[in-house]
């Protein structure tokens, strides 16, 4: 199959980048992504390009050329699928927040809704492809609803998870670890593995790629985010001990890191894992086990999450016992809301967390990130009081509480603690004797990322130091 149109829903972290590295790497094949949200799409098509959706290193130096070459952005869901041999779906698979499976269970209605869509317009045949994260199987359901059509069109639905991590996302997809690739073991199901394979081809080496049954795919991506997340979790739980023993987690994580049977990533301590993706995937994970009544395995599972909350917590803790055990009315900073550096996105961040409850004690918040923005700050805060169903009232007295600034300096004057909450470079080249100046008398700075340099003028606290 000679592949020359194809089509993504959804122009979020995923579809955005994904489909604009392919366009670039297989210029002759037209590329849209499409989105129900406007604003989104107008972003992907502002002419300022610092003006994307999405801040990705790389982003837009990619998006600058193969834009209007054989990259495009469009509200037009319908005439894409129409268009396109190859539908990608990259839409949001949340944690579901009612009915069966509340808190855990993904929610696929938007899924659902694409499948949908495609089994009504549809007029050829098509590849459809399951690029979101989603439960093992769903390939079955997703057949299921593309069975209603009426025009006795094929539909071949392949499952090709992403793996990229924000704020490399373009490095990532330049030089993929691995492409995965799952499909069923038919005539027409080699064919399709066969034709997105090809897509693949263009940059990404043969023995990279590697293809599996629908279910195995589908399983390896919960099942990678889980054993990624275990590993921070596993490092900060022991961040604990080593606070408790004079350990010293940086040393504990190379000791155990040169292991070469373990390796050194993914064994930063810090505040908690944040992002979209890490806690809803393991919590699908522990719904599924549930589901097949797997209650051990379950439970395992579910700890990377609990500790990952405890950390949280005991950090914002920290903060608290630091300063004679109360908060209120003092004026507390944190530097950094993105739940990683290099990304607008915070998602699920440890900030948001610790943010919370230093302000339910009655902390005064002045928050510093060099790119998420007030709004944004505020939004992730009030969804989190909302699903509490906390009142309008208390929501806004909490925010007049939490002030976003532009300069760090200011959100630091006059400031009892500062707590980093993300990694982002600028912050280890502030000048932190002037800072410790500009602050109260004996303030402490909390390292949740432990990237500071260690500094006699200053008051620090690390994590598993
Ligand atoms: P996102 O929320 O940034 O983007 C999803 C987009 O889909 C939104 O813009 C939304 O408007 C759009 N959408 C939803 N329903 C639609 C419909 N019916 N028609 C058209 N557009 C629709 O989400 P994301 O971060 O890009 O994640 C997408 C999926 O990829 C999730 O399943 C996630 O688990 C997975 N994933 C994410 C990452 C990551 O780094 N963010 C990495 C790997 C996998
Ligand atoms: C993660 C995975 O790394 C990707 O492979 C996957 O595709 C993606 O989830 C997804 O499915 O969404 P992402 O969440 O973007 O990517 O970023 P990570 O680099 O994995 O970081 C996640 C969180 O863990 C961040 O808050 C980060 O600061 C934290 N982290 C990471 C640590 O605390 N310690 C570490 O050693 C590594």
């Amino acid at each position: 199959m000679n592949v020359t149109n194809i089509c993504c829903i959804g122009a979020g972290y995923v579809g955005g980048p994904t489909m604009a590295v392919i366009a670039l790497k297989c210029p002759n094949i037209k590329v849209t992504v499409v989105d129900i949200n406007k604003q989104r799409i107008a972003a992907w098509n502002h002419a300022d390009l610092d003006q994307l959706p999405i801040y990705e290193p790389g982003l837009k130096e990619v998006v600058a050329q193969a834009r209007g070459r054989n990259l495009f952005f469009s509200t037009d869901v319908e005439k894409a699928i129409e268009e396109s041999q190859m539908i990608f779906m990259a839409v949001n698979t949340p944690t579901k927040t009612y009915g069966e499976g509340k808190g855990f269970a993904a929610d696929l209605t938007f899924v659902e809704k694409c499948a949908r869509q495609i089994a009504e317009v549809a007029t050829s045949d098509k590849i459809v492809i399951e690029k979101s994260t989603l439960p093992v199987r769903t390939a079955e359901k997703i057949k299921e609803v593309l069975s209603s059509n009426t025009k006795e069109v094929h539909f071949e639905v392949l499952s090709n998870p992403e793996f990229l991590a924000e704020g490399t996302a373009i490095q990532d997809l330049f030089k993929s670890d691995r492409v995965l690739i799952g499909g069923d073991d038919t005539k027409t199901g080699n064919a399709a593995v066969a034709a997105l394979v090809s897509i693949y081809l263009n940059w990404i080496p043969k023995e990279k790629i590697l293809t599996t049954n629908v279910w195995s795919s589908e399983l390896s991506k919960l099942a990678s985010n889980a054993m990624l997340a275990q590993r921070i979790s596993s490092i900060n739980s022991l961040s604990a001990l080593c606070e408790e023993t004079g350990a010293n987690i940086e040393e504990v994580s190379k000791a155990i890191g040169m292991d070469s049977r373990i390796g050194p990533k993914f064994l930063k301590a810090s505040v908690g894992f944040g992002g979209s993706c890490f806690q809803k995937d393991i919590l699908n994970l522990v719904y599924l086990c549930k589901h097949f009544g797997l209650d051990e395995v379950a439970e395992y599972w579910h700890q990377v999450v609990k500790i990952n909350d405890y950390q949280k917590t005991r950090f914002a803790k920290k903060i608290i016992s630091g300063l004679n055990g109360t908060v209120n009315q003092k004026k507390i900073t944190l530097l950094g809301w993105a739940f990683k550096k290099n990304t607008n996105d915070s998602r699920e961040s440890a900030a948001i967390y610790v943010a919370d409850f230093l302000l339910v004690e009655g902390a005064e918040l002045h928050v510093f990130d060099p790119i998420v923005k007030e709004a944004r700050i505020h939004q992730d805060l009030t969804f989190l009081w909302e699903a509490r169903n906390e009142s309008k009232q208390e929501i806004e007295s909490k925010l007049k509480r939490c002030i976003v600034h532009k300069e760090h300096i200011q959100a630091l004057e006059s400031s009892f603690a500062a707590a980093i909450l993300t990694e982002w470079d600028e912050f280890k080249s502030y000048d932190w004797n002037a800072i410790a100046e500009k602050m109260i008398q004996s303030a402490k700075v909390y390292d949740g990322r432990n990237v500071l340099k260690s500094n006699k003028n200053i008051n620090q606290y690390y994590i598993g130091k």
